[in-house]
């Protein structure tokens, strides 16, 4: 019986309702066709989260703009793509009408894919070496989220997710490193001018109080000068700012924050806790608890990172199997008031239908992730993204990259 758990509780997000605690977190799968319009493979991954009931829906970090790009086949959200979108949206809502479809808007700023787009950034990091941005280039780009917000908005989407993690554009903005003495550098009032203002101009936008907004949050970068370091040079954590940063958010209209951590292409098993070391996973549920306890009651606080806990089968065990599962952990997370809702980003891969198969009495089928982290590697390699672990097509996708690779490593011997 599940019913009367704290997980499939109804919670109001704005104006709108989840019908449950079950989020799906963004998960870039890189399958949009070449104009960045959904492709037959985005549709039969979303058609299948749609399925399977959980209660929000993020769709995965959509481009803002063609040049920012950090895979070749992102989707994007320009004004080109805005009837496409227009249908999936409507395709999507069809099937499920009651799950709240927001859209993680993104800019990749330093860590655009320079083969294909161009590398920009408020301050040069080592590794990265975008050109630098003036102010008028933030203001173009402000307005590119503004346009892609209005675009989601008309094509019927339930709100936006404005990035402000895992090292895209928002964090590089917000993060201490960005001490560059300029409007957006430097104070924490001028490194947070970016988010800050671009929400006012989609709020003004817009004008539509039912629309959500609202962001994911690296609330540690878990880097020197990164998100939720004590200073520009820093080792140390220190998450007061993030904290700030979050209420700030609220402040100018945030109707929930999505709790994240590290910079995958940094920190990855921090944001992603590793199958074979997964101890971040309480890190997370810290960082989870503090933005809880910092913000309104009516802001929903959504948390990442529990896939890896599965149904026990983890490297967390130290006490009874049943007590480590993700079920375990959401339902007490959210009754002791860490979060209110939990995401599954590398889970909604290997099985979206968790919520669904929970209340039908099938939760014996219900396909659990092994954290193998082969659906990261596709990504990497600039693959269309899925599970190779439970679905065939993958397997055999990953097999393919493997005897290539194999061939050539016997080329080379
Ligand atoms: C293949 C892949 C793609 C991802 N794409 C995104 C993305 O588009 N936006 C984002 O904020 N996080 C992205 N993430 C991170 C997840 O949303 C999530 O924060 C992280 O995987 C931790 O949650 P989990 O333990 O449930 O997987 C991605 C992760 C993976 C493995």
């Amino acid at each position: 019986m599940h019913e009367k758990d704290p997980l499939f509780q109804p919670i109001k997000i704005g104006s709108k309702t989840s019908p449950n605690r079950f989020a799906i977190n963004a998960m870039e799968c890189c399958d949009s066709d070449e104009n960045g319009n959904p492709g037959p493979k985005t549709y039969r991954r979303y058609r299948n989260h749609f399925e399977g009931g959980c209660g929000v829906i993020v769709l995965e970090a959509i481009t803002v703009g063609y040049e920012s790009r950090s895979r070749l086949n992102q989707l994007s959200v320009m004004p080109r793509n805005a009837k496409a979108l227009e249908k999936f949206v409507a395709e999507m809502k069809s099937i499920n009408k009651d799950a709240i479809f927001v859209w993680q808007l993104t800019h990749s700023g330093e860590i655009s894919h320079p083969d294909f787009s161009k590398r920009v950034t408020p301050k040069q990091m080592y590794g990265f070496e975008g050109e630098l941005l003036e102010e008028d280039d933030v203001k173009k780009i402000q307005q590119q989220f503004v346009t892609a917000a209005k675009i989601a908005h008309d094509a019927g989407a339930d709100g936006i997710d404005f990035k402000v993690c895992h090292g895209y554009l928002g964090s590089q903005m917000t993060r201490p490193y960005n001490d560059r003495k300029w409007a957006y550098g430097g104070s924490f009032e001028n490194r947070t001018r970016f988010a800050y203002e671009t929400y006012e101009m989609i709020n003004k936008e817009i004008n539509d109080p039912d629309f959500l907004v609202g962001s994911k949050v690296s609330i540690w970068e878990g880097f020197p000068g990164g998100q939720g370091s004590a200073g520009p040079e820093s080792a140390l954590m220190d998450i007061s700012e993030s904290l700030e940063l979050c209420k700030g958010l609220e402040a100018r209209g945030a109707k929930f924050i999505i709790v994240s951590a590290g910079s995958p292409s940094i920190t990855l098993a921090l944001s992603q806790p590793d199958a074979k070391i997964p101890r971040d996973v309480y890190t997370h549920f810290t960082f989870q608890k503090a933005v809880h306890d910092v913000l309104k009651p009516e802001t929903a606080v959504i948390g990442s990172a529990y896939s890896v806990l599965n149904n026990g089968n983890n490297k967390l065990v130290t006490r009874r199997k049943e007590e480590n599962t993700l079920e375990y952990w959401g339902n007490r997370n959210i009754r002791e008031g860490v979060t209110d809702m939990i995401a599954i980003g590398r889970q909604s891969l290997a099985d979206s239908w968790i919520p669904r198969k929970m209340l039908e009495g099938n939760e014996n089928e219900i396909k659990w992730c092994t954290a193998c982290d082969n659906c990261i590697e596709f990504l990497i390699r600039q693959q269309n993204v899925g599970c190779a672990t439970r679905d065939k097509e993958y397997a055999l996708a990953l097999k393919a990259i493997r005897e290539k690779e194999g061939m050539l490593k016997e080329k080379k011997t």
